[in-house]
């Protein structure tokens, strides 16, 4: 039994049919590496996906490689291969899925009379015949063969019928008709395939398929309408990559249909807490950055500045989020500091990172709050911390760099002999190399002042422009909890300033250590 006899055996289960690996990696800059292809397949296999389209394998040795090595491996997931309506590339993708537990053979052919004419070069009769001929060809390779309209949305109606009729009679479960240029609004494509399921004779012997491109923005929408037209299986990418403005985005196909039972009643074989993980390997994996407000993997998806919201959300979380952040592997909620914050959530905040302030303390943080995210873009725990502990915020200089020497160049080691001074007043001088001058003379602070924390961030800024230009550093250390601390300074030397900003970060990891200490003790 293949997928298609379970799909159409079961009403309201919509397949969902992935093809981050073709269409998605089709894009200009989305190439995948082999290992970075395997990754991916996995992922997708362990999500539930249903059926991962894993390449076109008559593109490239590379790709059938791919494709093969994704069909070995699979579990669970049906794995297609992409086969124009030619021998050759029929025989090549069959070549490639033989080897899945679960093989599928994709082959399309344009059917608008603008691919026929000008791409095809070739009549509709002569198209009509390439249909049957591909399908039958595929089939005797592979019991499921899925065949699609190219450009279908902009094929004559009448003659897509006459496709559909015939690729099911030579053998296709699933007929995919494609919005290929992103063309089509979703009461359009509702209507095409309740019309076309009706004028099909033999239209009960497969399971329809959308495949939607975002050129005008509507691919989720419509694939949605689709499947109310009767579709039963969604083509769509991680990330919503793909062909120019990309495909139907699979994380918010799978997030419309949970969330709006009431009016999508439909249920896919995804495990939605696997969404945002999915996201994040395919972006690495292209290098493609997912942008700040994408719907349900977007970093901004679960944040709230809003002094308004994050009252809200304190009151309930409902209020601001229509599904909760865990339903698609976000850990929690993520009320972001900044100006538009109120005294609600200033509390909240504070009451997690364990500060309980008086009436009157409050107000003055609070205060210095909003003075600071009036000036500042990000306002971090730390700069909270800063603004709420003054010896904290005075910790800045408490080891102070008295001098530095750097020999840097073409031949390392580069070294860095760096003297320091403590709040007694007392020097101390350390020679430490490293890999280039900064690292050699963050060295030397270690080694002068031991510390567990990591760096993780290193930025340089120029604050004017010109070689005389005045360097701003800003370094980041965590904690081996996970805390972090920010220290920045400006010098007109870069590596002077680096080593300043180091310190800074350093004292006030000191100074934190030394409160928590304290309450420690205080019990
Ligand atoms: O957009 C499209 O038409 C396609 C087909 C190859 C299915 O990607
Ligand atoms: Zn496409």
């Amino acid at each position: 039994m293949t997928i298609t006899d379970e799909v159409r055996s079961e009403g309201d289960r919509v397949v969902i049919f992935d093809t981050t690996l073709r269409d998605g990696e089709q894009c200009p800059g989305a190439t995948m590496t082999f290992e970075e292809k395997l990754e991916v397949a996995a992922f997708l296999d362990a999500m539930g996906v249903d059926i991962i389209e894993a390449g076109f394998p008559i593109a490239s040795p590379g790709d059938f490689e791919a494709v093969a090595e994704v069909a070995r491996r699979a579990k669970n997931a049906v794995i297609a291969g992409l086969a124009r309506a030619q021998p050759g590339d029929i025989d090549r993708a069959g070549e490639a899925v033989r080897f899945a537990r679960r093989p599928r053979i994709h082959t399309f052919l344009s059917t608008s009379p603008v691919h026929m004419k000008f791409k095809l070069q070739k009549e509709p009769e002569q198209v009509l015949q390439l249909v049957t001929d591909s399908v039958s060809r595929a089939r005797n390779l592979v019991d499921d063969v899925e065949w699609s309209a190219e450009d279908g949305t902009r094929t004559e109606f009448d003659f897509l019928c006459r496709c559909v009729e015939a690729a099911i009679r030579a053998g296709a479960g699933t007929i995919n008709i494609p919005d290929t240029v992103g063309y089509t609004t979703p009461d359009e494509y509702r209507d095409l395939f309740i019309r076309l399921r009706q004028a099909v004779p033999n239209s009960d012997q497969a399971v329809f398929s959308v495949h939607c491109h975002n050129d005008l923005g509507m691919a989720v929408a419509n694939s949605l309408a689709g499947v109310a037209g009767g579709c039963r299986q969604i083509e769509c990418t991680i990330n919503g990559i793909g062909e120019r403005a990309g495909n139907a985005a699979l994380e918010e196909i799978v997030m419309a249909i949970n969330t709006r039972q009431d009016v999508l009643p439909y249920h896919t074989g995804i495990d939605t807490k696997m969404l945002t993980r999915a996201s994040k390997i395919v972006s690495a994996a292209t290098s493609f950055p997912v942008q700040y407000n994408k719907a349900i993997v977007g970093r901004n998806a679960f944040a709230h500045e809003s002094g308004i919201h994050q009252d809200g959300m304190l009151k309930h979380t409902q209020t601001y989020e229509i599904m909760t952040p865990d339903s698609v592997g976000v850990s929690k909620t993520n009320l972001v500091m900044g100006k538009h914050s109120g005294r609600n959530a200033f509390r909240s905040k504070l009451k997690e990172m364990g500060y309980e302030l008086g009436e009157n303390a409050f107000e003055d943080a609070f205060n210095r709050f909003k003075a600071l995210a009036d000036r500042k873009k990000h306002v971090f725990d730390e700069d909270i911390e800063a603004l709420v502990d003054e010896k904290l915020a005075n910790a800045a200089d408490r080891i102070k760099l008295e001098a530095m020497t750097i020999i840097a160049g073409t031949m390392g080691p580069q070294a860095a002999t760096l003297t320091l001074s403590d709040e007694g007043g007392q020097h101390r001088t350390f020679q430490a190399t490293g890999n280039g001058p900064v690292d050699a003379a963050f060295n030397a602070i270690k080694a002068l002042v031991p510390h567990e924390a990591s760096l993780a961030l290193y930025q340089v800024h120029a604050v004017t422009g010109g070689t005389d230009a005045q360097a701003e550093v800003s370094v980041r250390l965590e904690d081996k909890d996970g805390r972090a601390m920010t220290g920045r300074a400006s010098d007109p030397d870069t590596l002077v300033a680096s080593a300043k900003a180091y310190l800074a970060a350093v004292n006030k990891l000191i100074a934190r250590g030394e409160r928590l200490h304290a309450q420690q003790a205080a019990g």
